[in-house]
């Protein structure tokens, strides 16, 4: 086992072709011939077929025109109530994004259904990650077994040959837009047994809304320290340009994924390393690499929203991954980066910046009289309870 903490050894491999993924093994109840797991030209012929749902056409029309409304219907309990679990927040709002994209209907748009969306998708999440996890195992495995069944009967099916009978009466054109649907009408060319497209729906529903809502979450609480009682850093809350690039340096700082690991296929060699052999297994420390001094400076550990970049280095770092694996929902979640001089409204802000300026145009304030709490079921440091006011909602 090598474990890699600079920022460009770990980029050189998360490039390389000889490095497989190997994170999920011990996540296969749910990680299992998932696009993330697979290899070579297998995964160049699913993600081919699977990238054509995240078109910066679509992502636009979807953050402008569907995701606002979304937004408003999830966030009603929590101004009707003055606050509430930020976390909990982060996850109703992304649970219903993750599942338009992955093309799991919810025919009964109402809180008891995203709840138990939800509930299975969180279960998911442990399945996937169950590499960091604290608890019994095996019990774990068997929650997500009965999971994937309740996710197949509930929502998988009923979405799945819904998507079959338009296809049938009214053509491909006819279909929404959405994973489930090019999976679907590209059955020929990319056949999928049922259990596999089953985690593969799985796969998509945690992936987004596990990441998405962390990625807010850690966002809001950095912005929140960084404007302390400052009239001209709170002011700067309400531009959303400032949001998204602050948004982009918290995600460095937290990635979704503090580690990233690969199994050499073939022999590998790093600049400054000896060749590593075929078989070696690597450990990429994201966590380390996001904070590498000799590329973000001597302040690389803090929050410096503004912070000058090298050239090719991403605002946020590794924490998408970058080469063949990297994440197909960067553009939707982080938007497409503002190029100085653009002006706002043209600009795709993404929707973590989105929810993280709305809730700073909403007051929300962590609640003094309940602190957060990290999440005791992970090794990885994610909130597990954010509690918050919304001080201007009243
Ligand atoms: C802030 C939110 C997110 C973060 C930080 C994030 C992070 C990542 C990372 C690090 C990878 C690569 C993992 C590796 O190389 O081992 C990845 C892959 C992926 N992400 Fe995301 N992700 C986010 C949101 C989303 C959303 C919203 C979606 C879908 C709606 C999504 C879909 C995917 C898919 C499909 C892959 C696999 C790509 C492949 O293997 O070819 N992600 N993500």
């Amino acid at each position: 086992m090598v474990r890699l903490e600079g920022y460009r050894a770990c980029e050189a491999v998360l490039r390389a072709p000889e490095a497989r993924q190997a994170l999920y093994d011990e996540g296969a109840v749910v990680m299992e011939g998932t696009l993330l797991t697979l290899h070579g030209a297998e995964h160049a012929a699913r993600r081919a077929v699977e990238v054509r749902v995240f078109r910066r056409d679509f992502l636009r029309h979807y953050a402008r025109e569907v995701y606002p409304a979304t937004l408003e219907t999830t966030l009603t309990p929590f101004l009707a109530a003055g606050g509430g679990d930020l976390v909990d927040l982060g996850y109703r709002a992304t649970v219903n994004l993750t599942a338009d994209f992955a093309g799991i209907d919810r025919p009964e748009n109402n809180d008891e259904e995203t709840g138990a969306l939800l509930a299975i998708v969180k279960l998911f999440s442990e399945g996937a990650t169950l590499v960091h996890a604290t608890g019994d195992r095996d019990a774990i495995v068997a929650r997500v077994r009965s999971a994937l069944a309740a996710f197949e009967t509930r929502f998988l099916a009923p979405s799945r040959d819904r998507r079959k009978a338009i296809l049938h009466a009214r053509g491909a054109e006819a279909l929404p837009r959405d994973v489930l649907s090019v999976i679907v009408a590209a059955e020929s060319e990319l056949p999928l047994d049922p259990a596999t497209l089953a985690r593969e729906m799985a796969f998509y529903m945690q992936a987004g809304a596990h990441s998405t809502a962390n990625a807010t979450v850690h966002a809001f609480h950095e912005l929140w320290h960084w404007a302390g009682d400052a009239a001209d850093r709170q002011e700067r809350l309400a531009e959303p340009l400032f949001v998204q690039r602050a948004v982009h340096e918290s995600l460095r700082l937290h990635p979704a994924s503090p580690e990233a690991w690969r199994t050499l296929v073939a022999p590998l060699s790093l600049p400054g390393l000896a060749t590593l052999p075929s078989g070696a297994r690597l450990v990429l420390d994201l966590h380390a690499a996001n904070r590498d001094r000799t590329v973000f400076g001597d302040e690389a550990d803090r929050f410096i929203p503004d912070r000058a970049l090298p050239e090719g280095v991403l605002p946020s770092g590794l924490s998408f991954g970058v080469g063949v694996h990297s994440c197909l929902g960067r553009e939707l979640d982080g938007g497409t980066l503002a190029r100085p001089g653009i002006p706002a409204n043209s600009v795709n802000l993404g929707i973590v910046p989105m929810l993280v300026a709305r809730l700073f145009a909403l007051g929300a304030a962590p609640d003094p009289d309940d602190p957060p709490t990290a999440d005791p079921r992970t090794s990885r440091p994610n909130w597990g309870r954010y509690p918050v006011r919304l001080v201007k909602a009243q």
